[in-house]
């Protein structure tokens, strides 16, 4: 698994299909696709604007989300943010959100855009040394999946800016999911089987600390596996010890793309990123046979969402 460069020539004019298809290929296998020039500019007064913005208390919300399919702001410090400091926060995020989308519906033309809008983010703060909990922690490696948002098999596609204007954002990224389940899953995170999928929630619920608190949101055993998995990569030292880690160091004004759901990964140090989510069909990939359902299921010999 490796980092793919794309130039700006490479996007100056129209995309061949195979090209195109060959860049899904490559990050359904787990590649990072990376743009030293990003291709998703802010205008210059925006980035000067979200580079003057403080958050105060860091551990209150972990990053600033942007919900594109309901215009909805969340995690603004209203200590220090006035109405129009959030207005204009607002603005920036819908702006970008939709330039991501215009951009990866040309970019990733062999998905036809069947993928939900999830969650855009703005993340001010120094990701060296931030207090979080263990669960929430990103300098550890882990696979993303939301505990509140579960996606029945739909991939979890995340493009990224580094906005800061001088600094890189640093990650480390690990061996592909199929690698890494095999190696390090033990018997207690394999797949629940089918039939005993409600009492499996219920106690996985409680595991999470959800328990019955949210009892309206429908999980399928693929994300209860997905869920517990990352909680078990974030809470096993032995896996944070011996994995493979490859340092990538993402410089200012660069974007990247990877499926955080299979790339283990963690960000060591850094500031200032703007992120876009996308949940893409399962039925959409180029190479559906390698998603992390079709694996799981292998592995559980039976149906997982
Ligand atoms: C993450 O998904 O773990 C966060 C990565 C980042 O903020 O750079
Ligand atoms: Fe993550």
């Amino acid at each position: 698994m490796g980092l793919v460069t794309i130039s700006r020539d490479e996007l100056s004019g129209p995309i061949a299909d195979v090209q195109a298809r060959s860049w899904c290929a490559q990050l359904e296998a787990g590649d990072i696709l990376y743009f030293p020039e990003t291709p998703v500019r802010l205008r210059r007064e925006d980035l000067a604007f979200l580079l003057g913005q403080q958050q105060t208390d860091s551990s209150l919300h972990k990053n600033i989300a942007y919900k594109p399919n309901s215009d909805k702001l969340s995690g603004v410090d209203r200590t220090t943010a006035d109405a129009a400091t959030v207005a204009r926060l607002q603005e920036i995020m819908r702006a970008y959100s939709k330039h991501v989308v215009q951009f990866l519906t040309k970019f990733l033309s062999p998905y036809q855009a069947r993928w939900r809008l999830d969650y855009a983010s703005f993340r001010p703060q120094e990701e060296e040394g931030r207090d979080l909990s263990l669960r929430k922690r990103n300098d550890l490696l882990h696979t993303d999946a939301f505990p509140t948002r579960p996606t029945y098999g739909a991939r979890i596609l995340r493009f990224f800016n580094n906005i800061h204007p001088t600094r890189t954002r640093d990650w480390v990224v690990g061996d592909p999911f199929a690698t890494v389940v095999k190696q390090f899953a033990p018997e207690q995170i394999a797949p629940v089987p089918d039939n005993t999928v409600s009492r499996a929630a219920k106690g996985l619920g409680r595991a999470v600390g959800l328990g019955a608190a949210i009892p309206s949101i429908k999980r399928s055993p693929y994300d209860d596996f997905m869920m517990r998995f990352h909680n078990f990569l974030k809470e096993n030292a032995r896996f944070q010890a011996e994995c493979a880690k490859h340092p990538w160091q993402f410089p200012a004004g660069s974007s990247w793309m990877v499926y955080t759901d299979t790339v283990p990964h963690a960000v060591l140090a850094g500031q200032y990123a703007l992120e876009q989510t996308l949940l893409v069909e399962p039925d959409a990939l180029v190479a559906p046979e390698t998603s992390p359902l079709k694996v799981l299921e292998e592995m559980a010999g039976t149906a997982l969402v």
